[in-house]
């Protein structure tokens, strides 16, 4: 099997709960896939055959996790933007049939194989940062085919970039417009057909539902996270984006790998999160691209001790966005998140969204070697830039991404 050692390196493993778990002159050894050994230099092993990588002070860290995505689906929805800019509300173009429908209707006109070529660009975008992991929800297809079709993608695209892709099934994320007066119908079709089927095909890592004004209320998103734990899958909600519909509190009781948006969570709910062990994802394209100014309650998650996660939350209406350096500016500017806040929001707080940190998400004996060198010497360079990408290599599970070590 085959070694790397990396010397001279600026290391944040992130494996503190708090911090960079920042080491200078520092070395780490890879063996086969895994972290074999991190600590100082002096102390370093002298495997015979390992290559070595020289880091000259620069910064190794975690690869990058993106938690929460709606990478794959058809079309686009500039048009939308552009209503938005003129004044429209979100929640008014969902009203009046645009929104995820227009996406949704897209995305079923799409053949698989548009699907895919429409998702490289995308893809590459985040790669191309250090992104390692990747979430991928369904959720434009909204039958049986297409949510099938879209979790196929998903995989698909896992094989073709040898990434770590969870997959993630939001049938319950819009009401299609052939169910229209019939909400409780859909989330039977969802829970007695389109899920089961789903995780037939091995399709499916994690269920989430939407509960919002202009997608299911409380009790239909529970049925479908109860549906989901019925069949032994882990779940998660996307909640109190637009309004406070008590949606994170019922989610967290039920035992959620996160919950995820929060605007509108009320702080009395928080306690909630802290006691159930959920992530709270916060996703600042979305707060940014709608033009939010409600915000999420940071001080209350922090005091409570919730791990926050962050996210693009790529997906053509709230969200275009394709860089997760550029979400942890956001979080660090319009959330007030600190760089080492947001480097673990995007590691291993991300990692636990995804019921993965036992694998994934710090610089730690005995996990994946799935490492990023960037050109930079300190963790904060990170958020503190915007439109640079100081990514220099990527290792994946031992591998370097392109042939060849890094200069
Ligand atoms: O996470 N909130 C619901 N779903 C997506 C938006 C999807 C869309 O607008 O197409 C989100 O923001
Ligand atoms: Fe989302």
């Amino acid at each position: 099997m085959s070694q790397t050692l990396f010397i001279n390196a600026t290391l944040a493993s992130m494996q503190d709960e708090s911090g960079y778990g920042l080491r200078q002159q520092a070395a780490l050894l890879v063996d086969g896939d895994k972290i074999a050994w991190v600590g100082n230099m002096a102390e370093r092993p002298t495997p015979d055959a390992a290559a070595v990588i020289d880091c000259r002070q620069r910064l190794l860290t975690p690869g990058l996790i993106d938690c929460h995505t709606h990478l794959v689906y058809g079309g686009d929805r500039a048009d939308e933007f552009e209503l938005r800019l003129e004044g429209a509300s979100y929640a008014e173009i969902a009203a009046s049939g645009g929104g995820i429908v227009s996406t949704v209707n897209a995305t079923r006109a799409a053949s698989e194989e548009l699907l895919f070529t429409e998702a490289l660009p995308r893809i590459r975008a985040l790669l191309a940062e250090g992104v390692t992991t990747l979430e991928i929800k369904s959720g434009y297809g909204l039958d049986s085919d297409n949510e099938i079709k879209m979790l196929r993608v998903a995989a698909r695209l896992a094989n073709e970039f040898k990434l770590r892709v969870q997959k993630t099934f939001l049938g319950a994320h819009a009401l299609p417009p052939e169910y229209q007066g019939r909400a409780d119908d859909y989330i039977t079709l969802v829970c007695e057909e389109m899920l089961p089927r789903a995780q037939r095909e091995g399709l499916v890592d994690a269920v989430d539902v939407f509960i919002e004004s202009i997608a299911f209320d409380l009790a239909q998103g529970e049925r479908v996270l109860a549906c989901a734990q019925a069949m032994g899958l882990p779940v998660k909600a996307h909640v109190e984006q637009l309004s406070d519909l008590g949606g994170a509190a019922m989610a967290a009781g039920r035992g959620a790998l996160s919950v995820d948006h929060l605007e509108y969570l009320n702080a009395a709910d928080v306690g909630k999160l802290a006691a159930s062990g959920a992530v709270a994802v916060l996703l600042p394209g979305a707060y940014y691209v709608l033009r939010e100014t409600q915000l999420p309650p940071i001080a209350a998650l922090r005091e409570q001790r919730v791990p926050i996660a962050l996210a693009t939350d790529a997906n053509p209406g709230s969200s275009p966005v394709h860089s997760l350096l550029l979400i942890m500016n956001m979080a660090c500017t319009l959330f007030r998140l600190t760089p080492a806040e947001a480097l673990r929001g995007v590691t291993l707080n991300a990692a636990r969204a995804l019921g993965l940190d036992n694998d994934i998400g710090s610089l730690e004996t005995g996990k994946q070697a799935d490492i990023v060198l960037w050109d930079v010497t300190r963790p904060s360079m990170l958020s503190y830039r915007l439109g640079v990408n100081p990514c220099a290599a990527v290792m994946q599970g031992g591998q370097w991404r392109h042939p060849g070590a890094p200069l």
